[in-house]
């Protein structure tokens, strides 16, 4: 039976990932799910998938569950048997990603990488952010018409990150058709399908910010890779293969994530109009706005652990080396945390999500996601009045972890100057 049959044959009963109707608004089954089985075992997978806020919190705050792949890992090591026991690149490099460590491998990492996520760092950005994102409107503003990910969704967050990394404009071309493989590569319904897309990103990508550390090692910048390269050069705290793996990492994590919560979000102010008029009319309101709309339809629907011990929750027992799936989506719609966890509201005052996860993994790029996202929007209500769906529909990726679109066309009165 093929690994789609498996997963059709199991989850069926429940939640049928590769249902269009699921795909579409996986909110009632998660509601059905809360209600009726919130900490639900799929024997065939080894695995629970835990839907209540509280559960999910509890367990992304628990170290008795651990982020590091375990030998069943599908992953990375379903294909190892299929490759004759080699890890590709892709597999290879993952494995000193921090998302998939534990403390204290997991904290020499981060606190590397944190010192260029301070908010003040972020603060310092936000004219760059905003001028790229001038940059990115000014060829459609006058038409009135645009597809919001090509434009502008799916284009900024890469270039954000490759300037932050400081990868020469001539070099950022396929960045993103990179990541875009990587993130079709993992895709938890793919899973084995886009392997060779995916090492031939990674490899791709490493090749090019080995070239871009060779020019800093010459002449460092006042970029993050020259900080990288300072924390490798003083000895052990960081190696040649951890810091091309945090690179590939840091351009990968954040660039669809970024792109699904826009398009997620102008799609939802869309399909509310109210919602949009309030914020036109206050435009104040974008920061609430963009919590409200991480938690509404957030981009990463899944987070991962594996419990290191037996633990007990709510009367189940997950045993030691069972995996459990933290449906982030859910947690967020439930209603024992949000009262009318399916209404969009711009105003909500509890921004307590768990869009960016909790605890020890929480989003390290969760202040620059908010700035671009922030940024964003504040420009789209400014510089586009009557902004609107366009005649086509909206096309849904396949994907269920990375939710989001591939297409959103809309409509708006043409120019207007800012
Ligand atoms: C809306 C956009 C984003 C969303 C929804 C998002 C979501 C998440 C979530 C849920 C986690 C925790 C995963 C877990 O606990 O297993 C995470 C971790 C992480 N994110 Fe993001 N992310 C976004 C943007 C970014 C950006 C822009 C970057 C960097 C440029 C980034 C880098 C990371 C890294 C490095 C981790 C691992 C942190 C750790 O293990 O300590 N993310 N993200």
């Amino acid at each position: 039976m093929s690994a789609e049959e498996q997963a059709r044959d199991s989850f069926v009963h429940w939640l049928n990932p590769f249902d269009p109707a699921f795909r579409d608004n996986p909110y009632s089954t998660y509601h059905r799910l809360r209600e009726r089985d919130p900490i639900h075992l799929l024997p065939e997978f080894n695995l629970w998938c835990l839907t209540r806020y509280t559960d999910v919190q509890a367990v992304l705050r628990d170290p008795r569950f651990s982020s590091e792949p375990t030998s069943d890992d599908p992953n990375l090591f379903r294909n190892l048997r299929e490759s004759g026991g080699e890890l590709g690149p892709l597999a290879q490099t993952m494995l000193h990603w921090m998302p998939l460590k534990d403390p204290p491998h997991h904290t020499r990492l981060r606190d590397l990488v944190n010192k260029a996520f301070t908010p003040r760092h972020i603060e310092a950005m936000r004219p760059r952010i905003g001028a790229i994102v001038e940059q990115l409107l000014e060829p459609v503003v006058e038409a009135g018409r645009m597809d919001l990910v090509r434009d502008l969704a799916h284009p900024l967050p890469v270039i954000v990150i490759a300037e932050m990394l400081g990868v020469p404009v001539a070099d950022q071309g396929e960045l993103k058709q990179w990541s875009d493989d990587m993130a079709l590569a993992l895709d938890p319904l793919q899973v084995g399908a886009h392997r060779e897309e995916g090492d031939r990103a990674v490899r791709e990508m490493t090749k090019l910010f080995e070239r871009v550390v060779q020019a800093r090692r010459r002449a460092p910048r006042d970029d993050l890779l020259s900080a990288l390269l300072a924390a490798e050069e003083q000895g052990d705290r960081l190696s040649m293969d951890e810091l091309l793996a945090t690179c590939v990492l840091l351009l990968f994590a954040g660039n669809e994530t970024t792109t699904n919560l826009l398009g997620n979000g102008v799609l939802a102010l869309l399909q509310n109009p109210h919602e949009l008029g309030l914020l036109q009319q206050d435009p104040s309101l974008v920061r609430g706005a963009v919590e409200e709309l991480l938690r509404y339809d957030s981009p990463l629907q899944f987070a991962a652990r594996v419990a290191k011990q037996d633990v007990e929750i709510d009367g189940r027992t997950l045993r030691a080396g069972q995996r459990a799936m933290l449906i982030l989506g859910s947690a967020n719609h439930d209603p024992a945390q949000f009262p009318d966890p399916d209404r969009l509201d711009v105003r909500r005052s509890d921004h307590r999500h768990l869009a960016f996860g909790f605890g020890t993994h929480f989003c390290l790029g969760a202040g620059l996601a908010r700035a671009e996202a922030q940024i964003a929007l504040d420009t789209l209500v400014r510089r586009l009045p009557g902004l609107r769906l366009g005649a086509e529909p909206p096309v849904r990726r396949p994907s269920i972890a990375l939710r989001g679109l591939s297409s959103l066309p809309v409509v708006f009165e043409g120019r207007r100057s800012h």
